[in-house]
């Protein structure tokens, strides 16, 4: 299936994981009268590509995907999660991962295009130090090897393009083991962050690995493990931010934050409140290259930024077929981090 297989009623399937009314299709089908086009950008997220699997075909097949459509994006922001595993995977493992994913960006978008790079849970290298036979001091634990990778000081990022101000930011709050972590902004990049949006006019574009708020969660559950008889419907502090409505606030008194575009639940979702739209942006890897997830098949977010602060998100297969056939789901542990 390529993007224009990508039927309609495929996408108005998908968009049943939607809140709000005929949202998905008026954010999905660009109007042919709207504003004039600022800027395309592609967002694909949770690469984890490693070579079992055919994982780096699929990665290649992903980008050479993007970078052949009759118009490619003009920026590329990778949403998190970018090897398999680096957080519970040995030196050696995760070496031969990050090499993959580095080389097969190189070998598929040109030197010209942009690439900016979110931090995902499983980018965080030693999380589990007894499966990553890590002691901690390594100079790459943790999100060292993240941020030396591409060169960075910090796990979060604000730049303009094109007219539209895009703000990247890190999920992961680790907790003092260094092992678990909530999905919040904290500390010094809340302070960041504040600062950031009050200082820019320009409509806004915030990029996370975990979704600030993610209607897909209540479908992420099999039958078994969904309970209504609680007092409460629970979201587990790792797959959705816990912040989520001191963040809403923050972007809603902006009055610049358009989009929020996330991953980390490898399921395609869409929220509107108070006029900022939240996608949840499938998998590039599907099923961690095991096939679908659930209805959301490999994929990668594809936006359209409009001079008038609008925008079009189009959710773009690029015809994978995974291997093995793609067979029942593994049972997924209640609250268990994607
Ligand atoms: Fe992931
Ligand atoms: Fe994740």
């Amino acid at each position: 299936m390529n993007q224009m297989q990508f039927s309609r009623r495929r996408a108005m399937a998908l968009a049943g994981l939607t809140l709000g009314a005929a949202a998905v299709p008026a954010a999905t089908v660009p109007a042919p009268d709207r504003a004039k086009r600022s800027l395309r950008f592609a967002h694909p997220t949770d690469i984890h590509v490693q070579p079992e699997l055919r994982g780096g075909e699929g990665m290649a097949a992903c980008f050479r995907h993007m970078m052949s459509l009759a118009e490619p994006p003009e920026l590329i922001i990778c949403g998190g999660d970018l090897p398999m595993d680096t957080g519970s995977t040995p030196e050696e493992q995760s070496r031969i991962d990050w090499d993959l994913f580095k080389s097969t960006l190189a070998r598929t978008v040109p030197a010209s295009v942009p690439i900016k790079y979110a931090l995902g849970n499983h980018d965080v290298f030693g999380r589990d130090k007894v499966a990553c036979k890590a002691t901690g001091n390594e100079p790459f634990y943790g999100k060292k090897w993240f941020l030396q990778n591409f060169g960075y000081e910090r796990t979060w990022q604000s730049f303009d393009q094109n007219g539209w101000h895009f703000v990247i930011l890190d999920s992961i709050d680790l907790l003092p083991d260094g092992d678990e972590f909530v999905c919040r902004i904290v500390g010094e990049q809340l302070d960041w962050l504040r600062s950031d949006l009050a200082a820019s006019k320009l409509p806004t574009v915030v990029v996370t690995h975990a979704p600030i708020i993610s209607v897909a969660n209540y479908f992420d559950k099999d039958e078994d493990e969904w309970k209504t008889d609680g007092p409460d419907l629970a979201v587990s502090a790792k797959r959705m931010h816990v912040d989520c409505r001191d963040l809403e606030e923050l972007f809603r008194s902006s009055k610049n934050v358009k989009l929020c575009l996330s991953g980390h639940l490898h399921l395609l979702d869409k929220c509107v409140y108070n006029g900022i739209t939240y996608i949840c942006d499938g998998a590039v890897s599907g099923a961690k290259w095991k096939g679908w997830k659930r209805q959301t098949p490999e994929g990668y977010g594809l936006i359209d930024l409009y001079e008038d602060g609008t925008f079009s998100h189009q959710y773009t297969t690029f015809g994978w077929q995974a291997e093995p056939a793609p067979k029942k789901e593994k049972k997924i542990k209640v609250g268990a981090a994607p």
